[in-house]
């Protein structure tokens, strides 16, 4: 039987940062379905649909074929046979992937592929539904959260040191509006699992978070 950690959590939470680490510490697979779901907001992107298809979009994605592979432990997204993990971090793609991801055919398709990933090794998988739809048996669930300001800050933050300029203002409300969008959509909202632990890491660093979830792995 394969161990599986579950880590879900609204947009900048810094899921991706803690389950690499958590990854690399336990010797697991790091699976970031978010990148998943960009691969395929990418796909709808070079098709030319439009975000209002949803006809279309739900038709179309049983013609991209996604799938992952890792190189120096990185997760390499797969599209069609192109790794497209250089395209998929745009603003862009970003827009188009949290409408597609509403898609059920779309959210189908790609819950399969994770759940497979999970059965045949260890993993440590981040996304919005993983505790609630994806992994309900997982052995840890974890709900990663920090106040809508202290993310905002850490986008900032990160932004900055990449020599773009942004706002802050700008930056904590369109995470209040992606919240909204993630919470409130039909399908696999993103809630905390019943049994998920809630880890609210506004006033602590990475090295706390990473030890209180391997705590519980314990
Ligand atoms: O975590 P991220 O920013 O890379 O996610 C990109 C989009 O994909 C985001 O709008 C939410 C969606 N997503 C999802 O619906 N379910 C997941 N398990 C992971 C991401």
């Amino acid at each position: 039987m394969s161990y599986n950690i579950a880590i879900d959590g609204p947009a900048g939470a810094g899921k991706s940062t803690i389950a690499k680490r958590i990854a690399k510490e336990k010797k697991f697979i790091y699976v970031d379905t978010g990148a998943m779901y960009r691969a395929m907001g990418l796909y709808f992107l070079r098709s030319g649909i439009g975000k209002e298809d949803q006809q279309q979009i739900g038709e179309k994605c049983k013609e991209a074929d996604i799938t992952i592979s890792y190189v120096d432990g990185e997760q390499v997204v797969f599209l069609n046979g192109e790794n497209v993990n250089g395209f998929i971090r745009t603003e862009e793609v970003g827009n188009m992937t949290s409408v597609c991801s509403t898609n059920p055919e779309v959210r189908k398709k790609l819950v399969e592929l994770q759940q497979l990933l999970a059965k045949n090794a260890d993993v440590v998988m981040d996304g919005r539904d993983i505790g609630t739809c994806v992994l309900p048996d997982a052995d840890v669930k974890v709900y990663l959260t920090a106040s809508s300001r202290v993310r905002a800050m850490r986008r900032y933050e990160e932004l900055r040191a990449r020599g773009e300029s942004c706002d802050l203002a700008q930056i904590e409300k369109d995470i209040i509006e992606r919240d909204e969008r993630d919470m409130n959509r039909e399908i696999s909202p993103l809630r905390q699992a019943e049994d998920a632990v809630l880890v609210d890491s506004s006033e602590m660093d990475v090295d706390e978070v990473v030890e209180k979830i391997i705590s519980l792995c314990r």
